[in-house]
């Protein structure tokens, strides 16, 4: 059985990640898929929120598994025996910062691998922080999240006007 790990911080989940994950379920047997801590952001959702939101917009899959980690990527992936790590590419910009990780994954656990999945073209603009800001402003992110996130992205970031 092959596993692999898809990680994240995942403040909200958006319809890229979804792509991502659903692509890696129907690659792998078993996917993980592990909210971790990124000490260089203050997140809007809470790790037990980002978890649930996570586990009702990926329902459809069943090999699919979400829990959340306090600590290293590469001891999650090897606390759950896998060595592979899932990782969807955007653009040359996610480059450097991504390829300094999975640099860093294989040094701290040399059994590791680090697979990039090509984002969709309809996703490239994609992130987190966009869903946030346009939210905040009061713009439509239903194209750009799964409908139980957009509801409760606005509940937390005020309604739409
Ligand atoms: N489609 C659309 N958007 C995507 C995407 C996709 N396929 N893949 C990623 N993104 C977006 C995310 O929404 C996020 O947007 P934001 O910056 O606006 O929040 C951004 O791209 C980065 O996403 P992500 O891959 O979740 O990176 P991250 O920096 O938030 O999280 C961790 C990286 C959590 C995996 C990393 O910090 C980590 O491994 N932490 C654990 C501690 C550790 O082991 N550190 C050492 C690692 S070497």
């Amino acid at each position: 059985m092959i596993t692999a790990v898809c990680p994240g911080s995942f403040d909200p989940v958006t319809l890229g990640h979804v792509d991502i994950i659903t692509r890696a379920a129907s690659i792998f047997d078993k996917v993980y898929v592990a909210v971790l801590v990124n000490p260089k952001k203050s997140p809007l959702f809470d790790e037990q929120e980002r978890v649930e939101l996570l586990k009702r917009s990926t329902a459809h899959l069943d090999n699919v598994e979400i829990e959340s980690f306090n600590g290293l990527l590469a001891d999650f992936v090897e606390m759950k025996k896998s060595r592979i790590i899932v990782k969807g590419l955007r653009a040359v910009s996610d480059f450097e910062y991504e390829f300094q990780m999975a640099l860093a994954n294989r040094k701290l656990s040399p059994n590791i691998e680090t697979v990039f999945l090509t984002t969709s073209a309809d996703n490239m603009f994609l992130s987190s922080s966009v869903v946030k800001q346009i939210a905040g402003f009061g713009g439509d992110i239903s194209g750009f999240v799964p409908p139980e996130v957009c509801e409760r992205i606005y509940e937390r970031l005020g309604p739409k006007d």
